[in-house]
């Protein structure tokens, strides 16, 4: 480990305050937090010193005197080769998050990298104004993957900037206000997309919005019967919620959805930001349900870590925005053409919508087989699965990094796997038996 400078130390001090580790053991009956605060019994000793402090500390306590302060990370990563991350300490970990549902050809893909550096050494920059080879390529590859009559594209940057382009044009498409969305739904943090996000943490302290929402329980068909009116604009629902649980939806409900939506002239627009890109074994997890949406929109995935979202639609859609109503400097550059386009393509050919059907299904039983009295329930599609607990999540998860294996919750108590869409059997199995150590001692 690269020893930190003098510097460093100075800034971890003021960042933490004085830090003491005792040179006799600090744990009493009362735990560890208790001991330290009953320090005159023992004889304490600086804790940051350059023997101590780890690279990781040192590179947090510089990042903390510059980013918005909205997280609290532990761990600093550096580097990563498929379904492995490393931390700035040597420290391996098996990534089940991929950058929530992001990395999905894993960490430092062959076909990504030089797909990325070969466009870099050619041409970044060439707005959706003008025309541009890598993606055109790239957007014919997309709508391979993609069932008629979706046909068209807008591209942008992130899956909150696929959903505004996705609630402007069901606005002018249909000329109506109300949208209807479920409760426990996620749909991004901008201030459009926040009108149609459940919960009340990110949405009240921004309220009120310029959507009129009538949020229902997911998967409920009478309350979805009563909420589709002649005045709604679009019904706006995930396939699988994501932040809201792991829940996949009921065929009825999102076949109900389809036909409410027709006959009564609104839109059904689906959030696949999450559950797209073969996430749950097919290209779009609405295909599970036989459904095709009017606009369906994308991003995570799509660029294998490189920022790309997508809107598509059906051409009668996409005819119905004037030209020039909407725009966006960088979505649909070259460089995020290419990684798209370089992702699609080893999708192909490494078939992996087929090995993230036989992949997921192993994980999920190999979950179940652990039979823990802990677990409610083991639930998803593919390689996006929630195991809920009985009690939270949190103190699991965090276990759980500690014994090198990344994952993230979904609500309090599920513990949701997201990992790239290459992991193996050998490694699911180490992942599964890390589960069982952390649910066993826990
Ligand atoms: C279903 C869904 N919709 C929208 C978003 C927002 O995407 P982004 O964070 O790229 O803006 C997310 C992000 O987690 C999501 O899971």
């Amino acid at each position: 480990m690269p020893s930190p400078s003098p510097e460093i130390i100075r800034l971890l001090s003021s960042f933490w305050g004085p830090l003491y580790k005792a040179d006799t053991p600090l744990v009493t009956d009362a735990g560890a937090d208790c001991a330290l605060t009953d320090y005159k019994s023992y004889r304490l000793v600086p804790m940051i010193t350059e023997e101590t402090v780890t690279a990781s500390a040192a590179i947090l306590a510089r990042a903390a005197q510059h980013d918005a302060g909205l997280w609290s990370p532990e761990v600093v990563f550096v580097s990563g080769q498929g379904v492995k991350l490393f931390d700035a300490d040597g420290r391996e970990y098996l990534d089940c998050l991929a950058g929530i549902a992001v990395a999905s050809l894993g960490h430092a893909h062959p076909r990504l990298a030089k797909a990325i550096s070969e466009q870099a050494a050619k041409l970044i920059v060439c707005p959706q104004n003008l025309g541009n080879d890598i993606r055109t390529a790239f957007l014919e590859k997309l709508f391979t993957f993609v069932p008629r009559p979706l046909n068209r594209a807008f591209l942008a940057n992130s899956g909150a900037e696929a959903n505004e382009a996705a609630i402007k044009w069901a606005l002018v498409a249909t000329g109506r206000r109300r949208f209807v969305a479920a409760k426990r739904g996620f749909s991004g943090r901008t201030l459009g997309v926040l009108a149609l996000t459940w919960e009340a943490k990110y949405r009240e302290p921004f309220a009120p919005y310029a959507l009129e929402v009538d949020f229902i329980p997911y998967n409920d068909l009478a309350a979805l019967q009563a909420a589709v009116s002649e005045q709604t604009a679009a019904v706006f629902l995930e396939p699988i919620q994501g932040e809201g649980g792991v829940n996949p939806a009921t065929p009825e409900f999102l076949q109900a959805a389809r036909e409410l939506t027709h006959e009564r002239g609104a839109l059904f627009i689906m959030d696949e930001i999450q559950t797209g890109v073969g996430r749950s074994g097919r290209f779009l997890a609405s295909e599970h349900y036989g459904v095709v949406p009017d606009l369906v929109t994308l991003a995570k995935g799509l660029g294998g870590g490189v920022p790309v979202g997508a809107l598509l639609m059906t051409n009668e859609v996409a005819q119905t925005m004037p030209k020039g109503g909407h725009g966006t400097t960088f979505g649909g550059n070259p460089l995020a053409a290419a990684a798209g386009l370089a992702v699609l393509e080893e999708i192909e050919a490494g078939d992996l919508l087929a090995h993230v059907r036989e992949v997921g299904a192993y994980f999920k039983a190999q979950l179940v087989a652990l039979n823990s009295p802990k677990i409610r329930e083991v639930r998803g599609l593919g390689l996006m699965i929630g195991v809920e607990l009985k009690e939270k999540a949190a103190p699991y998860i965090a276990a759980l990094k500690d014994d090198g294996v990344l994952v993230i919750n979904a609500g309090a108590t599920v513990i949701r796997f997201l990992p790239p869409l290459v992991i193996t059997k050998a490694e699911i199995d180490e992942v599964v038996r890390r589960v069982a150590q952390v649910l066993n001692r826990g």
